[in-house]
């Protein structure tokens, strides 16, 4: 999936016209933007939201994910209460330190879908995994630790709180280091645990010449897919997390090359250049982004 788009647990407005956005899956928060008073109210309209939309599903239902409180805050237990019956596609959990907190929000999922008499395993997992220092240090711990889990992605607001920086950008409007090392060991935790990298939010959402260029550059490195905050964000990171056709003949074109060459095949010439098993992979990725794209 290209785009993720949070959207306020508590905002009925938000919630209607999230599901018209064009984004690729919906990132129903209960967490950051839902004021404590305010978290019944919102874990009661997310689950009456993906009930309807359960109800009246059609091809173009968004994916359903729902951003639940962090391990230890004390909601979480209430959120899944809430939410797991009514069949999300899956569950983000934010503040996420280490594989083993994959693991437990995995076995808390479980005896929900038990109780609501759901396959165990149907919920997938989603984690945020850089919000803390603490999780920056340990994003490569989750590798095999659960079927559930999807994708890991970074978050730089709730990571400079913790560290206690003062803006997490330079003078030039570039990460500083620290960022680029949570952003970093977050594609290589994920490639490390066979799930998808997704990068962070563009907080300047009126700037659409800067979210183009943060997407040019996460789909350079690797990102399969990117968060956004606002409707207005999701045609761009739909149109740049799309394959290009040339991207898409090429990718074709190497994998019918090994095809042609049979099991054995080790390295290959295509147009003077060489090609080898890394680009085969690399082709296969690209195909599949393709067809979750809807263009093949
Ligand atoms: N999902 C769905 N609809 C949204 C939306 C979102 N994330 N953000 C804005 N909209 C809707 C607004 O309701 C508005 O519709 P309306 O005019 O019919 O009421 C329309 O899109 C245009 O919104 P706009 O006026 O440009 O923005 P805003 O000032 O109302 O809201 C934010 C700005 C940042 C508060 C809002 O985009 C938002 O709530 N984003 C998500 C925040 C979040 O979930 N953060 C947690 C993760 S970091
Ligand atoms: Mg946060």
């Amino acid at each position: 999936m290209r785009s993720y788009l949070f959207v306020p647990g508590d905002s009925q407005r938000k919630l209607e016209k999230s599901l018209t956005s064009g984004a690729d899956c919906l990132l129903i928060d209960l967490e950051d933007s839902v004021s404590a008073s305010q978290k019944p109210v919102a874990r009661q309209m997310a689950r009456d939201f993906i009930t309807d939309a359960r109800k009246n599903a059609a091809p173009d239902t968004p994916g359903l994910v729902v951003r639940v409180n962090p391990l230890g805050s004390g909601m979480v237990e209430d959120d899944l209460a809430a939410i797991v019956a009514a069949r999300p596609d899956g569950v983000l959990l934010p503040k996420c330190e280490h594989g083993a907190d994959v693991q437990n929000l995995s076995a808390l999922i479980a005896v929900h879908e038990a109780e609501a008499g759901m396959a165990e395993g149907q919920t997938d997992i989603h984690a945020l995994v850089t919000e803390t220092a603490k999780g920056t240090l340990n994003a490569g711990t989750y590798a095999s630790v659960s079927d559930r889990l999807k994708t890991l992605s970074w978050g730089g607001e709730d990571l400079s709180a913790d560290i206690g920086v003062e803006t997490n950008r330079d003078e030039n409007g570039h990460y500083t280091d620290l960022f680029r090392y949570a952003r970093t060991v977050t594609l290589v935790g994920a490639a490390a645990a066979g799930v998808e990298a997704v990068d962070t939010v563009f907080v300047d959402f009126r700037n659409q010449d800067g979210l183009e260029s943060e997407c040019r550059d996460a789909v350079r490195d690797g990102f399969s897919g990117k968060m956004a905050i606002h409707p207005s964000q999701v045609e761009v990171i739909n149109r740049i997390f799309t394959p290009s056709d040339a991207a898409v003949e090429k990718a074709r074109r190497i994998v019918e090359l090994f095809e042609q060459a049979g099991e054995d095949a080790g390295v290959l010439s295509l147009d003077g250049q060489m090609i080898d098993r890394p680009h085969l992979k690399q082709s296969l990725k690209i195909l599949e982004r393709a067809r979750m794209a809807g263009i093949v």
